[in-house]
C-alpha cells in the first residue's frame, strides 16, 4: 500500500542529509511531498523558491513519486490534511533532535491528527546541520562533501564568496 507523507523543514540549505532521508521516505511511505517552510524564526541565506528549485536539482531527475512544494504561511497540519497526507516524516540525528521535535509531533497531531513517523539518520551524515554547513560556508570554508552539486551551485551563484 502506497501511502504520502510529507517531509518539512526550513532546508537552507538542504543537506546530503536531507537526500537521503528523502529518498529513503519515499521508498518507505510510497509517495513524498518535501516541502520548504518558511521559519520566521531563522535567518535564511536562500528564499523558499531558491531552496525548492535546487531540491529538485539535487535529484537530477527528480522521482516520479516526490514532489517538492513550498509553505510560506499557514500551519503544516492543515497543508498535511489538504493534500491527503497520512504522516509527517523527520529525521533523527540525535537526542536533542527528539526533544525539539516531539512537541511538536504531539501539537501537530493534536491539531488535526497527522502522526509523525522518525526516521533515523544515516550513520555518515548524523553531524550534518543546515545551521553548520551555512557558517563554514559564510566563514570561507569547503563545504562540498556535505551538499548535493545543485545545491552548492545554487549557493554559489546566490551568495558568493
Ligand atoms: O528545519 P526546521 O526549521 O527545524 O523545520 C521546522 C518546521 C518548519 C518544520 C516547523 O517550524 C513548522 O512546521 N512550521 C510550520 C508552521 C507550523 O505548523 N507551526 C506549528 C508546528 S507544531
Amino acid at each position: 500500500m502506497s501511502l504520502l507523507a510529507v517531509y518539512p523543514g526550513s532546508f537552507d540549505p538542504f543537506t546530503k542529509g536531507h537526500l537521503d532521508l528523502a529518498t529513503r521516505a519515499a521508498a518507505t511511505f510510497g509517495q513524498l511531498t518535501i516541502v520548504v517552510v518558511h521559519n520566521p524564526n531563522k535567518t535564511a541565506m536562500l528564499t523558499v523558491e531558491q531552496r525548492a528549485e535546487s531540491i529538485k536539482e539535487a535529484f537530477g531527475e527528480l522521482p516520479k513519486n516526490i514532489c517538492v512544494d513550498v509553505l510560506v504561511d499557514g500551519l503544516l497540519a492543515e497543508y498535511c490534511q489538504n493534500i491527503g497526507a497520512s504522516a509527517i516524516v523527520k529525521g533523527l540525528r540525535s537526542a536533542s533532535d527528539f526533544e525539539y521535535e516531539l512537541p511538536m509531533a504531539n501539537v501537530n497531531r493534536d491539531l488535526t491528527g497527522i502522526e509523525t513517523v522518525f526516521l533515523p539518520a544515516a550513520g555518515e551524515f548524523a553531524h550534518i546541520s543546515s545551521s553548520l554547513v551555512k557558517q563554514v560556508y559564510e566563514l570561507g570554508g569547503d563545504v562540498a562533501a556535505y551538499l548535493p552539486d545543485a545545491v552548492l551551485k545554487t549557493m554559489s551563484e546566490v551568495n558568493p564568496r
